[in-house]
C-alpha cells in the first residue's frame, strides 16, 4: 500500500522522504492556502523531492479552462498528475487529458458509482474522501472497500486512494478495505510513528543501558 503525505508544506514532505515512507504527495487549494507562495514553485519542488505522483488540482468549472491548466501542470515535472473534481465537466476533462498521456486524480469523490465513472473516464487514480463522509454521518470506508473490490473484479487499474484521512485509525481501516493507496496529513503520519509503550520503552532501555555502564566503570 503506497502512503501520499496531503500537504503543500516543503518541510513536512522531506521529513517523511527522510523516513523513506513517502510514496507521492496530494495538494489542493485549502493547502495551498495554508502555505501561499508560487503554486509552480511548490509544486516543481515536491517534485524534485519524490519522484512518485504528485497531484495538483486544476479550479476552472468547464472543460477548457480545466485543460489548459491540466496541460500547464503536466509541464512542471513528469510526476504531475492532474486533479480534477467530479462533475460532468470534470468526467470530460479527465478523459481528454487521459487522451493526451497526462494522469489524472478524480477528487471529492463520495460514491463508488462516481469513482466507477472516473476510472471509466481514465483517472488513475480515484480518490473517496472518508473524513467528510464520516463528517455527514456515513462510512466512509464503505466507499474504499466497494472501489477497491469492483475494481478488483473488474480488473480495472485505476487505483483507490483514501483521501480525508482523518485519524490512525482511518489508515488502518483504508489498508484492511483494500485502499491501493491512502494520503494522510503529516500529522497522522507522526501519529503512525509513535505508541506511548514505544517511547517508554526507548527511556527505560537508555537508563538501563547508562546504569550498567556505570556499574561496569565501577567495577573495572
Ligand atoms: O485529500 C483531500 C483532503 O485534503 C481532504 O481532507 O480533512 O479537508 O476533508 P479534509
Amino acid at each position: 500500500m503506497k502512503i501520499f503525505l496531503d500537504t503543500a508544506d516543503i518541510g513536512e514532505i522531506r521529513q517523511a522522504a527522510r523516513w523513506g515512507v513517502l510514496d507521492g504527495v496530494t495538494t489542493n487549494p485549502s493547502l495551498y492556502a495554508k502555505v501561499g507562495g508560487s503554486y509552480d514553485d511548490i509544486l516543481r519542488e515536491v517534485c524534485s523531492i519524490t519522484s512518485g505522483p504528485v497531484s495538483a488540482e486544476v479550479v476552472a468549472d468547464d472543460v477548457d479552462g480545466m485543460l489548459e491548466e491540466g496541460r500547464h501542470f503536466a509541464t512542471l515535472a513528469p510526476n504531475i498528475v492532474v486533479k480534477v473534481a467530479m462533475s460532468e465537466n470534470g468526467l470530460e476533462a479527465i478523459s481528454r487529458l487521459a487522451e493526451e498521456g497526462i494522469k489524472t486524480n478524480c477528487t471529492l469523490i463520495f460514491t463508488s458509482n462516481q469513482g466507477l465513472l472516473a476510472a471509466k473516464a481514465g483517472a488513475s487514480l480515484i480518490s473517496p474522501f472518508v473524513g467528510r463522509l464520516d463528517d455527514i454521518n456515513q462510512d466512509g470506508m464503505i466507499v474504499i472497500r466497494e472501489l477497491a473490490e469492483i475494481f478488483a473484479i473488474h480488473e480495472i487499474e485505476s487505483e483507490v486512494l483514501a483521501a480525508s484521512i482523518r485519524n490512525p485509525l482511518h489508515m488502518t481501516q483504508a489498508a484492511l478495505a483494500g485502499a491501493h493507496v491512502a494520503t494522510l496529513p503529516f500529522k497522522i503520519l507522526q501519529q503512525m510513528v509513535h505508541h506511548p509503550l514505544t517511547d517508554k520503552g526507548i527511556v527505560q532501555f537508555k537508563k538501563d543501558w547508562q546504569k550498567a555502564r556505570e556499574s561496569a566503570a565501577a567495577k573495572a
